[in-house]
């Protein structure tokens, strides 16, 4: 089974704090998102690997070390994954992006792809797939399976609040990808809004309500 981490850093939880008001206005509602995303993304590649160089300081030749290996790109669930991507691309300014676009069909609930853009060389990259609320699980289990049909290995998921639901949807679909998330609420409502949340996060990213 994946496995599920929750960023309980102090600063994680206060500005989700500040999300989560009714109060807070659409300028600072993005500036949190991208900086929460920036917190959880520190955390979500903490385990790229490494590799010793050796360059000359002003003081002396130094062994010291430099992220090797596979590349990154990070995947934004349109519309409110928009939203980290400046957090996230400010600690990986290297990382390509790619877009995907699903609604759900109001008929059979399931997700339908209406968008797919991804770096040419994706199946080459790790992977880290974005999108501020994990609520049903729908959507991002539909979206890894895209990033998987294009032959990438190594996925995580990255959002700000995940339900309880979303996870165990997730969880049984994708057992291999991880999931970073800065909370967990209690659960979703009969329109299948996190409770409490933070309310549509499209909605408060873009002002468009
Ligand atoms: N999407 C949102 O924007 N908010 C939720 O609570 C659930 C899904």
């Amino acid at each position: 089974m994946s496995e599920l981490h929750i960023i309980d850093h102090p600063l994680v939880q206060h500005k989700i704090s500040l999300l989560r008001d009714k109060n807070t206005g659409t300028k600072e509602f993005r500036e949190l998102v991208s900086e929460i995303a920036m917190f959880i993304c520190y955390e979500a590649t903490r385990d790229l690997p490494l590799k010793e160089i050796e360059l000359e300081t002003p003081i002396a030749v130094a062994k010291t070390k430099i992220i090797s290996g596979r590349k990154l790109a990070f995947v934004a669930i349109l519309r409110a994954g928009l939203g980290m991507i400046d957090g996230v691309t400010a600690l990986v300014p290297a990382a390509k992006i790619g877009h995907i676009g699903l609604f759900r069909d109001p008929e059979t609930n399931e997700p339908v792809q209406y968008y797919s853009k991804m770096p040419d060389d994706i199946n080459e990259r790790h992977v880290i797939i974005v999108d501020p609320m994990l609520a049903t699980g729908n959507s991002a289990a539909a979206a890894i399976s895209e990033v998987k049909k294009l032959g990438v290995k190594n996925i995580k998921f990255m959002c700000i609040v995940c339900s309880p639901e979303g996870v165990e949807a997730v969880q049984k679909a994708h057992p291999d990808v991880e999931i970073y998330a800065g909370v967990m609420d209690q659960g979703l409502n009969d329109d299948k809004y996190i409770v409490p949340g933070v309310g549509d996060a499209g909605d408060r990213i873009f002002g468009t309500k």
